[in-house]
């Protein structure tokens, strides 16, 4: 039986670390690419999911914070703090009890989803809503690490590009040493485009793959800054994860976006609780809203033609990845509002009968 040991130790050759750096490890990474059958069929593509929600806290944050923290451990940092809309303050919980360090989350009060909180508050961090958003606890939490000995483990730290570039490597990997032809991905702060962009590249120069993606960014059209070129001062979307004005890595998503010869689109909240779910219904694949805007964004350029217009001019179905970044269950009051919910009725043989149309 082959052991997963995490992926610092199975990328090490591509990342920042020495033989004396500390790894702080959950053994996260090694998440499954599913064939996605039903959205291969109305697409006339081959779609594959990068689920990312089976990482050990439920999102892709994992693979930032495994090399965040373990840096932090190597140069003797004793706190770790960051803004979060949720995940990011889950996984930094989550890494820094492992490490034995303090962690100190800012939270947009009110505003991030139930699974969430509760893995920052059982994790041990000290968890400090704001009465604002995102980006303004943003702005705190980088003016704090400026001011005081307390490591930020936001994705302004260059070591959660680095970690999260991983996944990159992994999906070419699972491809059989292949690159996809699109990636598409959700984009809140941007760090994400940003590190997948940075992994792709990486293997291209390191000849693992004869071809780099499309890439195909998504936000939320109440919150789609870098769609439309201008801050949102009050972002608005159903999926919390990525209600985000002003992403802290815009430039590099822009260029991601020019370099791979892609784009950053924008869906609806529609869009993505349609797409949210598809994925659960038809793909058995259960994801927080956010994620299906990787999904719904895919659907939208299938529906205006983009894939047969765009990429290599042969009649080979295309690859398509599209990356889940966080768990279902993450949000559970989300599926709960997206659905029937279901009557109680009599513990009798007829009334159940009854309710299965039998
Ligand atoms: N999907 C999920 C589930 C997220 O939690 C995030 C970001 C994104 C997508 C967007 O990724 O910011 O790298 O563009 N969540 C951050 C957080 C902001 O605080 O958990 P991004």
């Amino acid at each position: 039986m082959s052991f997963w040991p995490g992926l610092i130790e199975k990328y090490r050759t591509y990342l920042p670390v020495t033989a004396s750096t500390p790894v702080v490890t959950l053994n996260e990474g090694n998440t499954p690419l599913i064939e996605a059958g039903y959205l291969s069929e109305i697409t006339g593509e081959k779609v594959f999911l990068k689920y990312e929600g089976l990482n050990p806290t439920g999102s892709f944050k994992d693979r930032g914070m495994t090399l965040a923290l373990s840096k932090a451990k190597e140069k003797g940092a004793r706190v770790v703090i960051c803004a979060s809309t949720g995940n990011t303050s889950a996984s930094a919980a989550a890494y820094a009890a492992r490490a034995g360090l303090r962690c100190v989350v800012l939270i947009p009060e009110g505003a991030i989803a139930l699974g969430k909180l509760s893995q920052a508050l059982i994790h041990g961090a000290t968890v400090i809503p704001v009465k604002g958003n995102f980006d303004v606890a943003l702005g705190l939490v980088r003016e704090i690490s400026q001011k005081y000995p307390v490591t930020l483990v936001n994705s302004v730290n260059p070591f959660r590009i680095e970690g999260q570039k991983t996944a990159a490597f992994e999906i070419c990997d699972q491809l059989g040493g292949a690159a996809p032809d699109f990636h598409s991905i959700p984009v809140g702060n941007a760090g994400n485009i940003t590190a997948y962009w940075k992994g792709y590249r990486e293997y291209f120069e390191h000849q693992k793959i004869r071809s780099k993606p499309v890439m195909l960014g998504f936000q939320a059209q109440g919150a789609a800054p870098i769609v439309n070129n201008r801050m949102v001062a009050n972002p608005k979307t159903i999926a919390t994860a990525i209600k985000i004005g002003n992403p802290a890595s815009w430039q590099t998503a822009t260029a991601a976006r020019q370099e791979s010869g892609g784009l950053i689109d924008k869906v609806s909240d529609n869009e993505i609780i349609s797409a949210y779910k598809l994925l659960a219904q038809k793909e058995g694949v259960f994801v927080e809203p956010a994620s299906a805007a990787s999904v719904a964004g895919v659907l939208k350029l299938s529906k205006n033609g983009y894939f047969k217009k765009t990429g290599k001019k042969n009649s080979k179905k295309k690859i398509i990845v599209c990356v889940l970044t966080g768990h279902g269950l993450k949000d559970p009051d989300c599926a709960l509002l997206s659905v029937k919910k279901p009557k109680a009725v009599p513990a009798k043989l007829e009334n159940i009968l009854k309710v299965m149309g039998l």
